[in-house]
Parts: structure tokens; sequence; C-alpha cells
């Protein structure tokens, strides 16, 4: 009789112990989140950016200071949280990075397939990078407001839509088996439910991020195409409209969520 309540008070031990365990894993997570946002590494990308912003560069040395990012010439405060939206002058609704693509092309003369074709963290991938970052961080704290009104901004939602629900592959996942739902995660990464807010507009407005786990920081184009990787789908080309509908389709699901980016990421 003694033995078994001696070992029930142990097993009553161990699982109190594990709950402790289990409780303290997710605030010291918390709290390594809360000592990396202090001091992130994404505001020298940010300052890099600014400088690339303003520099003259390119066949055509031409700064990017005349770049229409959708809000008028130059309008660089406010444009992130509207992206991607409809141009008229390229016909094609565009994401920030292809956007910028676009501007270092007509403005200062870079090839725009070349930027293109250059894996990330590499060349000009690197300098695109960097603007990403200068541009969204001119709205950060400002919410999402993505527009829906030409006709192509609204073929993109659903091109998007159902894109992430599209099932394919060796594991036969789509993005909704990972992020279609409240409260999933895999190992300690938590999974934002991307298909409403605010976990869209958290998931989304998020990055570019720096990513202290591989210490690079990552526009959307590198997210997405990492998570298809996680797929087990072929990576989407850089820019192509697949991501950009997919950026679409997260960012008015997001809409009225504040955005964060740059962020800090694990
Ligand atoms: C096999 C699971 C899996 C699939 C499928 C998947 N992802 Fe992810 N996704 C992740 C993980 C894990 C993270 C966390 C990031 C990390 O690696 O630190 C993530 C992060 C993200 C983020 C950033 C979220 C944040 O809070 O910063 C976005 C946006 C995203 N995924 C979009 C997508 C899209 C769009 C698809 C479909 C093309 C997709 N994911 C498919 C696992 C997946």
């Amino acid at each position: 009789m003694r033995t078994i309540k001696a070992l029930l008070v142990l097993a009553l031990a161990i699982a109190a112990a594990a709950a402790l365990a289990q409780k303290s894993a997710v605030e010291s997570i918390e709290e390594y989140r809360a000592m990396l946002a202090d001091g992130n590494p994404a505001d020298l990308f940010e300052a890099k950016g600014e400088a690339l912003w303003k520099q003259k560069r390119g066949p055509k040395n031409a700064s990017l200071q005349a770049c229409d990012l959708g809000k008028g010439a130059g309008i660089v405060k406010g444009a992130f949280v509207e992206l991607p939206r409809y141009f008229a002058d390229t016909q094609r609704v565009q994401d920030l990075e292809s956007r910028l693509v676009t501007c270092m092309e007509t403005l200062q003369g870079f090839n725009g397939k070349e930027i293109a074709d250059t894996p990330f963290g590499r060349g000009e991938q690197n300098n695109v990078t960097a603007l990403a970052t200068y541009v969204a961080a001119e709205s950060k704290g400002m919410k999402f407001n993505l527009p829906q009104s030409h006709s192509q901004e609204k073929v993109m939602y659903e091109v998007g839509k159902r894109l992430f629900f599209m099932r394919g592959g060796t594991h036969d996942f789509a993005c909704a088996s990972c992020h279609g739902e409240d409260g999933k995660r895999i190992r300690l990464q938590d999974l934002p439910n991307l298909t409403k807010s605010p976990g869209a507009g958290n998931g989304f407005g998020a990055w570019p991020a720096y990513r202290v786990s591989n210490g690079q920081m990552w526009g959307m184009q590198l997210r997405l195409n990492d998570c298809y990787r996680q797929q087990r789908f072929p990576y989407p080309g850089f820019g192509s409209d697949a991501t950009i509908a997919l950026g679409v389709y997260l960012g008015v699901n997001g809409q009225g969520g504040t955005s964060t980016a740059p962020a800090i990421k694990r």
C-alpha cells in the first residue's frame, strides 16, 4: 500500500514537473523573442536599402527616387501596406519585390530578368531585399489596406486562394495543410492561420524579416519559396504570378492588421 502511494505521489510529481517544463518552454521562447526584438539586425538592411534608394546606380546612373510603388512617383510611406496592387504601366499586379525590379529596370537600366534569375542572397537580389526592407520599414505600424477595386486584383485574390488550397506533390500538402487552422505548430514553431485575421496580417505583415536561425534577411518572395520547399513543390520563379497571387490572398486576408515588418524571426 505504502509503495503504491509513494509511486502515485512520484507519478504526480513527474506530471507536474512536465507541465511546468512545458510552460517554461513556451515562456522561454517568448522571452527569447522579446530579447531578439531588441536590436534587430534588420536595421542594417534598412539603412542599406535607404542608401540604395537614393544612390545613382545602374547603366542609366539614376536613383530610385522617382519609383512609383503605387502611391505616386517617389512616395514610399504607406506603399508597403497597399501591395501587391495593379500597375497600369506594366499591366500587372505586382508585389513589392517585383515592383522594385521594374523600377530598377526602367529607371536605372538594370536587366530585370537577370535580377529575377539571380539566386536569393546574391548580387542585385541582395539589393532588392535591402530595398524591400527599407520600403517596408517606412510603413511600420500602419494597417494593411490592399486595394481590391481593379478586376485584376480580384482575379489575383481568387488565384491566390486556389493556390493556397491546392494539394499536390509527394506529400499531398497545400499551404492550408500547415496554415489553414488555428493552433497548429511544427516542433516549437507556431504556424499562423493565414486564411484570416490576425494570422494573415501577422504572418504576411512581418516580412521582410531577419532570420536568426540562418543570419539572413528574407523578403516575402524567399519566404514563399521556402514554404513551397516545405510543401515539396518545385520552386516558383522570382516574382511569378503565382507568388504574387498568394501575396494578394494573404494581404487581403490580413486587412486591418498592423505591419510589423521588418520583423525578426527565430
Ligand atoms: C509543411 C508545412 C508548411 C507548408 C505546406 C507551408 N508552410 Fe508556410 N511555414 C511553415 C513553417 C514551419 C513556417 C515557420 C517559419 C520558419 O521556418 O521559421 C512557415 C511560415 C510561413 C509564413 C510566415 C509566417 C510568420 O508568422 O512569419 C508565411 C507567410 C507562409 N509560411 C506562407 C505559406 C504559403 C503561402 C504556403 C503555400 C505555398 C506555405 N506557407 C506552405 C510551414 C509550411
